[in-house]
């Protein structure tokens, strides 16, 4: 007989992993700055913001504080038919620093629903004016966007979806034009994306309800990343069309692009954005859905059912507004945390990759730095390089999680430049000992 003192199995089940073959997880005691210390007293760097949401790295002070103080007053209310000061200011503070046409905020749990919600927002507001047709989607190749139905549909590129697709709704793909230092083809690839969207458009002209788009940066996808150009003239191009443009800024909000939206960076103006990771700074879990005055008032009637009928039992925690407006405000103090890095990035790469000759296809945008490393292998997500360089890189004392041969960093905008040195070293060394 089997018992459970035997197997080599949990009670918790992790996401992305392969239980029987992975390596146990490791037991984290505490965290400060960019630093995570493990119960045997081993530190590491966290390179990556865990799931790239730790933006002033973790355990910050001033937003525990703040969380500790709402607890002691308000916790959580129901959010249809109440309010309350921690969210209004957050949507307040948040419009603050997207464009103007912008105010309208629905709040949800995470990343995935805020997409979610983008989605249905854009489905329902043509059924609200009264036009038929407008019910299908557009996306681009190697996007992703959450782990719900609707939000691997429009992401239905991405090789572990693979077993899901015939759950999977249709959705008219783009190519996405990849860029990277050096590239020397750039503008072909970005005029072939631009001429199929334009063919799609032509052909099938009343057929979208909206686009949805990474803007500037697909990061699961491979940290991919594409000019300001092209999203500026794919945005026009789907604005002259007549259809609706949402930014899935879940990953590139909040400064990673180096500006606090890619909007921003693009020079852009999309009709829905959404927004999640570092919304709270890595200490609850929130996501916003913010659409434009024109959408919110095609919902704004007397008829009950031109409501928008969503809703998550958490919506709009206190907890979560307050962990929020706190991160918001350490952001306005200090605007230089997010802008400091790129030129960090890149004095390093040249200090320590950029001889390297296994590694290519080197890019960089704001806090974002990613290469690939030289593979003879398929590249994407199920690469064996990827868990092989995860592995070294630990033993390093550096959590580096690649996307099969893309390895990456997203650091915590706290991270020093000391720990940032050490972290280029290492992958160096890495990378030439393979
Ligand atoms: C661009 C983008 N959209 C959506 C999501 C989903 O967010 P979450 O993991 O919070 O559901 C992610 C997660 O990595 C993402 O990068």
């Amino acid at each position: 007989m089997t018992t459970t003192a035997t197997l080599k199995t949990s009670n918790v089940w992790h996401p992305f992993t392969q239980a029987k073959t992975a390596d146990p997880p490791l037991r984290v005691r505490r965290g400060r700055g960019a630093i995570l210390e493990l119960e045997d007293g081993k530190q590491i760097i966290d390179c990556i913001s865990s799931w790239w949401v730790n933006i002033h790295g973790h355990c910050h002070p001033e937003i525990a504080r703040a969380i500790y103080e709402q607890a002691n007053l308000l916790e959580h209310v129901i959010f249809a038919g109440f309010t309350h000061e921690p969210a209004e200011l957050l949507a307040k503070e948040v419009l603050r620093h997207l464009p103007d046409h912008l105010q309208h905020v629905f709040f949800s749990d995470n990343g995935t629903t805020a997409v979610e919600v983008a989605l249905k927002m854009a489905y329902q507001y043509w059924q609200n004016k009264g036009v038929t047709g407008r019910t299908r989607f557009i996306a681009l190749e190697e996007g992703y966007h959450g782990e719900t139905v609707g939000a691997m549909s429009l992401g239905r590129t991405m090789p572990f979806f693979k077993r899901f697709e015939p759950l999977l709704f249709e959705v008219d793909l783009i190519p996405f034009p990849a860029t990277w230092q050096g590239d020397t083809e750039r503008q072909e690839k970005e005029e072939r994306a631009l001429s199929a969207l334009a063919a799609l458009l032509e052909t099938h002209p009343n057929r979208h309800a909206c686009i949805l788009i990474e803007p500037l940066v697909q990061g699961v996808g491979g940290m991919r990343m594409c000019s300001e150009d092209f999203i500026r003239s794919l945005t026009q191009a789907c604005k002259n069309a007549g259809l609706l443009t949402i930014y899935d800024e879940v990953m590139t909000g909040f400064g990673r692009t180096g500006e606090w939206f890619a909007c921003h960076r693009a020079k852009t103006d999309p009709d829905i954005i959404c927004l999640a990771k570092g919304l709270t700074a890595g200490f609850m879990s929130m996501a916003l859905t913010i659409a434009s005055n024109e959408i919110y008032q095609s919902f704004y009637s007397d008829d009950l059912q031109k409501a928008l009928f969503h809703s998550h039992s958490y919506m709009g925690n206190a907890l979560a507004c307050t962990a929020a407006n706190a991160s918001l405000k350490l952001l306005e103090a200090n605007p230089e945390s997010f802008t400091r890095l790129q030129a960090l990035h890149q004095s390093k790469s040249e200090e320590y990759l950029n001889e390297n000759k296994r590694l290519e296809r080197l890019r960089i945008l704001g806090t974002i730095f990613a290469c690939d490393v030289v593979s003879h292998q398929s590249t994407g997500y199920f690469n064996n390089l990827g868990l092989l360089l995860r592995r070294k890189f630990l033993e390093r004392g550096c959590l580096i999680r690649p996307l099969g041969n893309t390895i990456y960093l997203m650091p915590p905008y706290c991270i020093t430049e000391d720990e940032l040195t050490s972290i280029y070293r290492t992958i160096g060394d890495v990378v030439s000992s393979l």
